[in-house]
């Protein structure tokens, strides 16, 4: 009997809601080809209600892993039935790969892919003080990270309360202090991060311009085609080194595809061919 090769490629998705916009196929496409591993990876859209019976048919169907995007980060966190000690730390999960009698591992690279970003731009050392500004989702991904390397962290909120109940869970971990917005009016932070999510929507946090200068490195975890709102409102205010957020996530993308393959793939190659697209649609 001859017995047919079927050349089928293992799943991948990312599930979020929207979803629309995220570069994450294409970049899993570009990954996909450089490591010479033929996975699928589409995008799912998901009705807040029903994420966690999506994300039970995605596996039961044959799913590999997937990557968990707004607003199921902190949802998929308490799904999963194995977690890596990064996500512990920040409770929250952005990537999923499917282990041994169908149990599922949770893991959080979007520290480690934040860091490899600094790095690469040279927007960081240890010891640094950074001003975070942003209590949700996306910075509490990064603070054990930006702390573990050494930083200081000065977080603020809009919502001062929600704040406070936040930052406990990384005070044992580093230096981390909370301040009121409106408190904070010097350029003494050698790193501004934006980790709201303002500049979806093209607003900006009601923060002082006081705390740029020349020497502030900016970044902006969000990314856009043209320059972010806030990013526009560091240069306009004296900073030379801002960049946004594509690079940490191609690089998050590249620590996801290292969980599941054990293969971390070349992220400035494709950074480069991701930058190259967005400026070739301009
Ligand atoms: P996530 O799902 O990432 O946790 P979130 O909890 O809505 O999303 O958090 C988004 C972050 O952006 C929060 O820090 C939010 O501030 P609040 O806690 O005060 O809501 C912040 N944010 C959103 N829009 C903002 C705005 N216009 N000005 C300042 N901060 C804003």
């Amino acid at each position: 009997m001859c017995i047919e090769k079927i050349n089928f490629k293992e799943k991948f998705a990312i599930f979020g809601n929207p979803v629309s916009h995220t570069q994450s196929p294409l970049i899993h496409k570009l990954f996909s080809q450089q490591i010479g591993i033929p996975y699928s990876y589409t995008r799912e859209l998901v009705a807040v209600k029903k994420f966690e019976e999506e994300l039970d048919l995605f596996f039961r169907s044959g799913g590999k892993g997937a990557n968990i995007t707004l607003p199921f980060k902190e949802l998929a966190y308490k799904k999963v039935h194995q977690i890596t000690e990064r996500a512990e730390l920040s409770g929250s999960i952005n990537t999923i790969k499917k282990i041994n009698n169908n149990r599922l591992l949770g893991d959080n690279t979007d520290g480690a892919g934040l860091l490899f970003d600094l790095e690469r731009l040279n927007f960081i050392k240890r010891g640094m003080h950074i001003l975070l500004i942003g209590a949700g989702g996306a910075s509490s991904g990064v603070i054990p990270v930006l702390l573990n390397y050494g930083c200081h962290i000065t977080l603020t909120n809009r919502t001062f309360r929600k704040a406070e109940i936040f930052i406990k869970r990384f005070l044992s971990i580093g230096d981390i202090s909370l301040l009121k917005m409106e408190f904070i009016n010097t350029p003494k932070y050698d790193l501004v991060i934006n980790a709201t999510s303002c500049s979806i929507t093209g607003d900006i946090p009601a923060i002082s311009h006081k705390i740029f200068n020349k020497k502030t490195f900016c970044y902006d975890m969000f990314y856009s085609f043209n320059k972010t709102s806030f990013l526009e409102f560091a240069k306009e205010n004296g900073v030379l080194k801002c960049a946004d957020g594509i690079g940490m996530l191609v690089s998050q993308a590249a620590f996801s595809v290292k969980l599941w393959y054990g293969i971390l793939p070349d992220i400035r190659f494709v950074l480069h061919k991701i930058k190259n697209i967005r400026k070739s649609y301009k």
